[in-house]
């Protein structure tokens, strides 16, 4: 079986940076709540570009670390719950605006855990000879699919995007994957799309309006539950210890979240990357946002092994070990 690397990341965040105090103008909430509840003080919202726009910019960015030409792009595989379209994909529509047009393209639907399922799909592809080179984006305006009137919702999103190129490799870059569903707590987190309507119905469904719908505590105890367990699954396969891994990069839904979920491993807080107190909740976008910003910044070095946890709408869950 082929060996997979992550050879390059890229990011791209709208400019439109709205504080707790700006959504305490729209919304019957204040900056103490939000901060002490979640850990986040701003985010950044879409002032009118699209997801494809976004995630555009930010599969440049990786391409360009990854030192790859576009030519050699095997599988641009999208993760988004705000697609442009129903169609195309937003993955063809990337494809066309980079014009990697050797690719074959699709996107997935795993809310947050997307980008996880991404590169999980990713390195399958490259581990059974199928590709060479994949690049994996994960994006959303979900600015777009929320209500701007619901307080509990509202101040806990942002939008943005995340890529990476991964590549075969003579030696291993991604020692565990791990992912999975649980679709009996589906509508802990939902957001609908247009109900059936031809001229053969019987009888007309009430158009839903298509906003993001939360059980807020029952997402929160299910986040804590999965990362101890995602985690403990990864560390298990790989062989590692806690010791051997330099960071853990979880899905940047809540700063609570990722307390308690170190409490119940054990493993020191400092281990957790966290940004959600600047971009909030990116769904699919988030880890490899933050994965990104941390090898920018020196935080992770080349050689370091990190693991990654998410969970999200579906429900649906996973991770990663990988050498960054
Ligand atoms: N500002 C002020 N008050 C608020 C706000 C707000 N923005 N939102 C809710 N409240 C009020 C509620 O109305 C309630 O008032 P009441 O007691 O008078 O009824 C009170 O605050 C407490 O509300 P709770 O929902 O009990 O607050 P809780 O402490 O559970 O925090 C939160 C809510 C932050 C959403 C929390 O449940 C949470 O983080 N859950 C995890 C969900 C999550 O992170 N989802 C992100 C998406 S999941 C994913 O990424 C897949």
């Amino acid at each position: 079986m082929n060996k997979v690397k992550i050879i390059g990341t890229g990011s791209y965040l709208p400019e439109n940076i709205v504080k707790n105090d700006d959504l305490a103008k729209i919304v019957d909430t204040d900056d103490e709540w939000i901060r002490t509840r979640t850990g986040i003080r701003e985010r950044r919202i879409s002032e009118g570009e699209n997801t494809s726009e976004i995630a555009t910019k930010a599969a440049i960015r990786a391409i360009k670390a990854a030192n790859i030409s576009v030519d050699e792009i095997d599988f641009i595989i999208v993760a988004t719950s705000t697609p442009d379209n129903f169609l195309p994909s937003t993955a063809c529509m990337i494809q066309d605006n980079i014009k990697a047009l050797n690719a074959t393209c699709f996107d997935i639907s795993a809310a947050c855990s997307g980008f996880i399922y991404a590169l999980d799909i990713g390195t399958q592809f490259i581990r059974s000879g199928r590709a060479d080179t994949i690049l994996i984006i994960g994006a959303e305006i979900l600015s777009k699919i929320l209500d701007w009137k619901d307080r509990s919702t509202c101040i806990l999103f942002g939008d943005g995007a995340a890529a990476a190129v991964l590549k075969k490799s003579e030696t291993e870059g991604i020692f565990a994957t791990y992912t999975g569903s649980d679709g009996r707590l589906g509508d802990a987190l939902e957001c609908s799309a247009i109900p059936v309507n031809n001229p053969y119905v019987k009888r007309k469904a009430e158009k839903a309006k298509a906003v993001v719908k939360m059980d807020g505590k029952e997402i929160f105890r299910f986040a804590v539950k999965i990362m101890e367990k995602s985690i403990k699954k990864l560390l298990k396969d790989s062989g590692y210890s806690a010791d051997d891994i330099k960071g853990i990069i979880p899905h940047q839904a809540n700063f609570r979240i990722i307390e308690a979920a170190s409490k119940r491993l054990n493993i020191n807080l400092d281990k957790f990357y966290v940004n959600l107190d600047k971009y909030g909740n990116t769904s699919a976008a988030s880890i490899g946002i933050a994965l990104d910003e941390a090898v920018r910044n020196d935080i992770f070095k080349r050689g370091d092994k990190v693991l990654l946890v998410g969970f999200g709408g579906g429900l649906t869950y996973g991770g990663a070990l990988i050498e960054v």
